[in-house]
């Protein structure tokens, strides 16, 4: 019996998962997406096409690969369709190389509306959600009210619908500000759920384990990352699931002792795109000059992603939280015109140092830097980790003694072949 080797974002999402689970993909069987829903937003770029994926696992463009929406992950059937038109496109019919769990949950017209309405309500303290419904959805799978994958196969489907709209459309009379229609995404939600019919859905947990019985190769996909964790991240500034490796038996269905590889992903510096305490973030023109040579503007809602240095006390503790076995570093690229490259390794919090990431998410600490001399040399073009730069190889070491953890890929642009992979 195999295991289940995991993929998933260090930081605050946007660490470049997609394309990490695209390069690596081709030594896989199976991939699946564990958590989260249409927030994500993973792009992949190959050639002259450039993708990004919300709900579907990033192994969709690798002919004879089975991809897996789990339990764990929350769809909005208009979202999934639209995404599955596009990738039909460029590529072939996937109906036969994608397999959606029954116990995965709906999001409604209303979650919608529900997000909407609580992130107006709450002004600047918003969360700064991307507005998909991940929330309200999540909501009502712990309050027991969620619709499922499953239940569109019920002839009482239509008639749950109205029960959980109707709870909604009360909730949502508690924002009188707040105007809505759900008429039109209800009629294109309807006609997704039709099409959404073609593919399987199913008992998801026992597809896995008679896919491990076989011998096959399964990698799972985080979604958001560490310290979006709705447990163990920057709470409430967080999404609504839980993205750490422990999401993933819960997720999929697959028990801790089946967990293999758990490859963490980090950019070479930080970025976080929504509220919530970031004690790196530069907001000044070294952290504007971030943003341009990394192009960080979110996938999902186009916003500018806010930026920073490294911040190694979140790093370290994103390695314990997940049980990191091995480190890929992305967008090292990004960092080739800088001459100084700073990491946080401490925060400093009323004249007292800690190492700890802490309960607040580090609110207002001042972080204290170890400084690097920059490389200022185009690494792109590298595909040898002994042709880089040594003052690369340097923070490279540097971060690997830290964490006491190999960085085994490092990644110098978002093309497919931009890869420096290194063996131990
Ligand atoms: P994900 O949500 O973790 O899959 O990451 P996103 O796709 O939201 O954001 C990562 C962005 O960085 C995408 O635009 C990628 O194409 C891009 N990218 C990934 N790896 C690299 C890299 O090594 N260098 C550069 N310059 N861009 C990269
Ligand atoms: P990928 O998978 C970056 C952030 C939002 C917001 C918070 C809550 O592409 O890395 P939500 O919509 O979940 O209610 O938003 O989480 N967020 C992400 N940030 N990458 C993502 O996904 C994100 N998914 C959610 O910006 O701050
Ligand atoms: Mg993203």
């Amino acid at each position: 019996m195999t295991k289940v080797d995991v993929v998933l974002g260090l930081q605050w999402g946007d660490e470049g998962k997609g394309k990490v689970v695209d390069v690596l993909t081709p030594g896989y069987d199976v991939v699946c997406r564990f958590q989260g829903g249409p927030n994500a937003g993973h792009s992949l770029h190959f050639g002259q096409e450039s993708f990004v994926l919300h709900t579907v696992p990033s192994g969709i463009f690798r002919p004879g690969v089975m991809n897996i929406i789990g339990n764990g992950v929350v769809i909005d059937p208009v979202i999934l369709m639209d995404e599955i038109r596009q990738i039909e496109a460029i590529s072939s019919d996937i109906t036969s190389s994608l397999i959606i769990s029954k116990r995965a949950q709906l999001i409604l017209p209303t979650h919608r509306m529900l997000d909407a309405a609580s992130e107006a309500a709450k002004g600047k303290s918003k969360i700064g959600s991307t507005l998909k419904g991940i929330g309200p959805a999540y909501m009502d799978k712990t309050g027991r009210n969620g619709l499922r994958v499953g239940d569109i196969l019920a002839p009482d489907f239509e008639q749950k619908y109205q029960t959980l709209k109707q709870k909604h459309l009360g909730m949502l009379s508690l924002y009188p500000g707040f105007s809505f229609d759900v008429s039109e995404y209800e009629q294109k939600w309807f006609a997704a759920i039709a099409e959404l019919r073609r593919f399987p859905f199913k008992d998801t947990e026992f597809v896995i384990d008679s896919y491990l019985r076989k011998g096959a190769r399964v990698l799972a996909e985080g979604a958001q990352g560490t310290l979006l964790d709705i447990d163990f991240g920057s709470y409430p500034f967080v999404t609504s699931s839980n993205t750490l490796a422990a999401g993933v038996c819960s997720g999929l269905g697959i028990a801790p002792t089946r967990v293999g590889k758990v490859c963490g992903i980090f950019k070479a510096y930080c970025t976080r795109v929504g509220s919530g305490p970031f004690p790196t973030e530069l907001e000044d023109a070294t952290g504007e000059k971030l943003r341009q040579a990394g192009h960080e503007f979110g996938a999902t809602t186009g916003r500018p992603r806010r930026c920073g240095w490294l911040d190694l006390v979140a790093l370290k503790y994103a390695v314990m939280m997940n049980g990191v076995t091995e480190l890929i570093m992305m967008k090292s690229d990004v960092l080739d015109d800088f001459p100084v490259v700073k990491v946080a390794t401490a925060y400093r919090r009323d004249g007292v140092l800690t190492t700890e990431y802490p309960f607040d998410g580090g609110e207002g600490v001042e972080p204290v830097y170890t400084e690097f001399k920059g490389w200022m040399q185009d690494i792109t073009g590298i595909r040898s980790y002994d042709e880089l730069p040594q003052a690369l190889k340097d923070y490279v070491s540097f971060i690997e003694k830290e964490t006491s953890c190999h960085v085994r890929i490092v990644s110098v642009g978002p093309d497919r072949d931009a890869n420096i992979i290194r063996e131990k």
